[in-house]
C-alpha cells in the first residue's frame, strides 16, 4: 500500500521515517560506521577530548587552539550551581534513583536562569553550555547527598571528566580513570535521531525551551530499551558467578524469547562502532583494575550471542562494553545512565539548536481504530 497526503502509511516506531536533516552525526548501520561531522568516531576517541568534540558537534567544525581555549573557559565558568540548587539537592530523598534526581534537577535549573525563555540562538547556546557544565555537579553531589557525604564544589581548573570524578569520590582521579571517562563521553556524545534526541526535538519544536527539551530527553533516555540498558547489562553480569554459567544463561533467555540487554540496535545491523572501541578499552581497563572476570563473562556472552543471533544482525551495542568500563572506573551501577546524560547533553542541545533554524512543529498522526457515530449513554443508563 502506498501513502497519500490524506492517508499516510503507518510507520510504527518511525523506523523508516527520516524526520529532518542534520549535519551532526552520520551513521551507516549496515557497515557499522559512525562519524561526527565526517570524522570517524574511532579517530575522535583516540585523539580528541570531550570539550573539543562538543565544539565540533555544535559548530560543525573543529576549533582552533584559541577557540577551544575560549570554549573550555565558557564551560568551566558555568560549572558552579545557583545557590538554591544545593538546598534542592540536599532535600531530595536519599532513596531516589539518580535518573529521577537528575531529571528533576536539570528541570529545576530553569527556575534560576533569567534566560530560560529567551529563544535566540545565542541564548540557546548559553543555556546549552549551562546545562552541560552544571550536570556533573548535580550528579556527583546527589550521589554524595544520598551517601551522607558533604557537598564538593566543582573545580574550574579541571576538565569535565576530572571535575566530575573529583566531586564524586572526594579525590582527584588518576589520569587513566579521567581519560577513560572522557573517552566514554566522546563515544556517547551524539547519535542521530535516537529516541531521547527525537523526544527533545518534539519538545523544542513547540518553541518551549532548552531546559524542557533536555528534561524530556533525560526521561526518555532512562528506559532500558535506550540508555538504561547499560545498568541492566551490569546487573546481569553481577548475577553470573562464572564464565562457565554464561552459555546456559544466554541460551535459556533466548529460548524464553527474552532480550539480552546491550545487544541489538535499531540502526546498526553490523557491529556498533562505539562497541568496537569500547571492547578494546574495557579489556585494558579490566586488566588495569583487576576486573578481568567481568570482561571474560562479557566476551563469552558476545560469543554465544554471535553464534545464536549474529546472523540476524544482533551485535553488542554501545551499552554492552560501557557497562564494564564504568564499573572498572569505580562507578555505582545506578550512575551508569547518568554518565550517558553527561555526554548526550551535547547531542540534545546541538540537535535542538540545529532543528530550530528551520523549525517545524513535530506532530504525527495516528490511525484511528475506534467506533464512529457512537451514542452518548447517560451515566445512570450504563
Ligand atoms: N536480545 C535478543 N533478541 C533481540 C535483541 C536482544 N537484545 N534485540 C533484538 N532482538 C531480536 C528480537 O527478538 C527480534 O527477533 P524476531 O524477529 O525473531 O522477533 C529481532 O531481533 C528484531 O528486534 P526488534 O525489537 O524488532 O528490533 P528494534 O530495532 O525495534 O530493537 C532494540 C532495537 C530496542 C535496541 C532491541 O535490540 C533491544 O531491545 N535491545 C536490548 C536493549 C538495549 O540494549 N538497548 C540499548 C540500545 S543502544 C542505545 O539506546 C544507546
Amino acid at each position: 500500500m502506498t501513502a497519500t497526503a490524506s492517508k499516510p502509511m503507518i510507520d510504527k516506531g518511525l523506523a523508516s521515517t527520516i524526520a529532518a536533516e542534520s549535519a551532526m552525526s552520520y551513521i551507516d548501520g549496515e557497515k557499522g560506521v559512525l562519524e561526527y561531522v565526517g570524522i570517524d568516531i574511532d579517530d575522535l576517541a583516540r585523539n580528541s577530548t570531550f570539550e573539543e568534540t562538543v565544539y565540533l558537534l555544535w559548530h560543525l567544525r573543529l576549533p582552533t587552539k584559541s577557540e577551544l581555549e575560549t570554549f573550555s573557559q565558557q564551560i568551566r565558568a558555568e560549572y558552579e550551581l545557583p545557590e538554591p540548587m544545593w538546598d534542592l539537592i540536599g532535600n531530595l530523598p536519599k532513596t531516589a534513583s539518580p535518573m529521577h534526581a537528575i531529571r528533576t534537577l536539570i528541570s529545576a535549573l530553569a527556575l534560576h536562569d533569567p534566560e530560560a525563555d529567551v529563544h535566540s540562538p545565542e541564548a540557546n547556546t548559553r543555556k546549552g553550555i549551562r546545562i552541560l557544565a552544571k550536570t556533573p555537579a548535580l550528579i556527583a553531589n546527589f550521589d554524595r547527598h544520598r551517601k551522607g557525604l558533604d557537598f564538593i564544589k566543582p573545580d574550574k581548573s579541571m576538565d569535565m571528566a576530572t571535575a566530575f570524578l573529583t566531586m564524586l569520590n572526594g579525590e582527584k582521579p588518576t589520569d587513566t580513570m579521567a581519560k577513560a571517562l572522557d573517552v566514554c563521553l566522546i563515544l556517547h556524545a551524539d547519535h542521530g535521531f535516537n529516541a531521547s534526541t527525537f523526544a527533545s526535538l518534539v519538545t523544542i519544536s513547540t518553541l518551549s525551551d532548552m531546559y524542557s527539551a533536555v528534561t524530556t530527553a533525560v526521561g526518555t533516555l532512562k528506559g532500558p530499551l535506550h540508555g538504561g540498558a547499560n545498568e541492566a547489562v551490569m546487573h546481569t553480569l553481577k548475577e553470573l558467578n562464572d564464565v562457565s554459567e554464561v552459555e546456559d544463561w544466554v541460551k535459556g533467555k533466548l529460548e524464553r524469547k527474552e532480550r539480552i540487554m546491550g545487544f541489538g540496535h535499531r540502526v546498526y545491523k553490523a557491529y556498533d562502532p562505539r562497541a568496537t572501541y569500547l571492547k578494546t578499552f574495557a579489556k585494558q581497563l579490566a586488566e588495569d583494575t583487576g576486573n578481568q572476570k567481568l570482561y571474560e563473562m562479557s566476551s563469552r556472552i558476545e560469543e554465544i550471542m554471535d553464534e545464536a543471533v549474529g546472523s540476524k544482525g544482533i551485535y553488542p551495542n554501545v551499552d554492552f562494553y560501557s557497562a564494564t568500563s564504568y564499573y572498572a572506573i569505580g562507578l555505582d551501577i545506578d550512575l551508569f545512565t547518568p554518565m550517558f546524560v553527561l555526554a548526550r547533553n551535547a547531542g540534545w542541545v546541538g540537535h535542538c539548536i540545529e532543528y530550530l533554524e528551520g523549525n517545524k512543529l513535530i506532530r504525527p498522526r495516528c490511525e484511528y481504530t475506534g467506533p464512529h457515530k457512537a451514542p452518548y449513554v447517560p451515566i445512570n443508563e450504563r
